[in-house]
């Protein structure tokens, strides 16, 4: 069967290399994708919002099955837009994907269904949320209702910065439309772990563990980014921990959404916080992370392809999801000055050491083909990974694999990973 995957940075090229090695799968296109998606797929230079010019062509060339790694288009209804043409497509539609497209949506759903997360408030005005503020606790988490690239969440430390935060999101629209509505959450301390699940509308089955570093600076210093790195599984995340999230958060998650009358087929990715009081919600999100997919997928043992397929088709209960018993940690190489500015255009050498080698992966980012030449093009370039037989493995040959590729600009955390030696 042809595929494909709409999307272009590390996480599409993740999937993109997992759907090369079904034995389903002929033909693989992607759209837009990037340079080293190229290398194993089409890419088709239509963007990630143009719905109907994506479904069309689908349907011209006769493609059997689409797949939706971006979160924009899922909460643009890209899904109904293809089901609607009869196309197959794998992802959730518009009134499922809103459990990441509103923050709003996603705390009154845990809230009317007892799913643990953090306490909190909901604001369409911000005379009101500042009126809260002059009598809540610090620090306090402000959070943009809507898609934010990750960026529409505000840890404030006092009522001024809080204040402050209400104008840029609510008044200045820092965030456009995303801050129309504003959700104030109790701030949680604890350990952050990432779980992606696959869904049917009915079943999930839970991948393995992840950790993402978020922040651009070792020792999670410096500004939020798309993240920096991840490892999987994670140490933290113990059969305790999973026991807790089985029985209250997962299944729970997928009967609200079902009882909501919003059947949610895709991944949900769950993002946890391993609190003193317990595991809580901090986020959902209707997609595989980036670049959680990038130390994820590399160690699922299953054709990935009939996995998704068994979703769609609402069967995923026939599937034993299972994962290497290795390890895998990804070090993304970005544009020095990223997340602010940062230069683009520069050659990018040493890309072929990865050709030979297996357990390591070099997933395009922000690449880009310019004169014959594979050159940066976004902040974030490349995630090089490794796969290991345990963590610590995993992380010298991803830190070892680093050395291979150069760039002008180039900048990485020294630090991804190195919380596992205190597991
Ligand atoms: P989110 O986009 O909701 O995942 O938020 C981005 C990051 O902000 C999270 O990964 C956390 O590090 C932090 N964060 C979000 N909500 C809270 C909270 N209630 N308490 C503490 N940190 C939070
Ligand atoms: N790595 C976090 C995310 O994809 O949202």
């Amino acid at each position: 069967m042809d595929i494909l995957i709409v999307g272009g940075g590390g996480r599409e090229h993740a999937i993109a290399a997992s759907a090369a090695k079904s034995d389903r799968v002929g033909h693989i296109y992607c759209a837009p994708g990037n340079a080293g998606i190229g290398q194993i797929a089409e890419c088709v230079p239509i963007g990630a919002m143009e719905f109907d010019k994506l479904a069309a062509f689908a349907k011209e060339r006769a493609v059997d099955f689409t797949i939706i790694g971006m979160d924009d288009p899922l909460a643009g209804g890209i899904v109904d837009v293809f089901e609607a043409q009869g196309l197959r497509v794998f992802g959730p539609r518009k009134n499922a994907a809103v459990l990441e497209g509103s923050k709003a949506f996603a705390k009154d759903l845990m809230k009317k269904y007892n799913i643990p997360t953090a306490a909190y408030e909901t604001f369409d005005d911000p005379a009101a949320a500042i009126a809260y503020l002059e009598t809540a606790k610090f620090p306090i988490v402000l959070k943009a209702d809507g898609l934010a690239l990750g960026k529409g969440v505000l840890i404030c430390n006092s009522f001024e910065e809080a204040k402050a935060g209400v104008k840029s999101i609510m008044e200045d629209k820092k965030f456009g439309a995303a801050g129309n509505k504003m959700v104030v959450e109790e701030f949680m301390t604890g350990r952050e772990v990432s779980v992606l699940s696959f869904v049917d509308g009915k079943t999930i089955k839970v991948m393995s563990s992840a950790q993402d570093h978020k922040r651009a600076k070792d020792g999670d210093m410096g500004l939020n980014t798309g993240g920096m790195g991840t490892f999987s599984p994670s140490p933290f995340y113990t059969k305790e921990v999973d026991a807790f999230c089985q029985k209250h958060i997962y299944q729970a998650t997928v009967d609200a959404m079902a009882s909501e009358g919003r059947p949610f087929v895709g991944v949900i990715f769950f993002g946890l916080m391993l609190t003193e009081d317990g595991p809580k919600v901090l986020e959902y999100n209707a997609r595989f992370g980036d670049p959680e997919a990038q130390v994820v997928l590399p160690r699922m043992k299953n054709d990935m392809i009939e996995v998704m397929e068994s979703c769609v088709d609402g069967k995923l209960d026939t599937i034993d999801l299972q994962f290497e018993d290795n390890a895998a940690v990804c070090v993304v190489l970005a544009s020095d000055g990223y997340p602010v500015s940062y230069e683009k255009g520069f050659e990018i050498s040493g890309l072929e050491a990865f050709l030979d080698k297996e357990d390591y992966y070099c997933f395009h980012a922000g690449t880009a083909l310019k004169d014959g030449k594979i050159v940066t093009a976004g902040g974030r370039v490349l995630g090089v990974t490794a796969k290991g037989s345990d963590l610590k493995q995993a992380r010298e040959k991803a830190y070892e694999a680093t050395d291979w590729i150069r760039f002008e600009n180039k900048y990485m955390r020294r630090d991804i990973g190195k919380a596992i030696d205190e597991a």
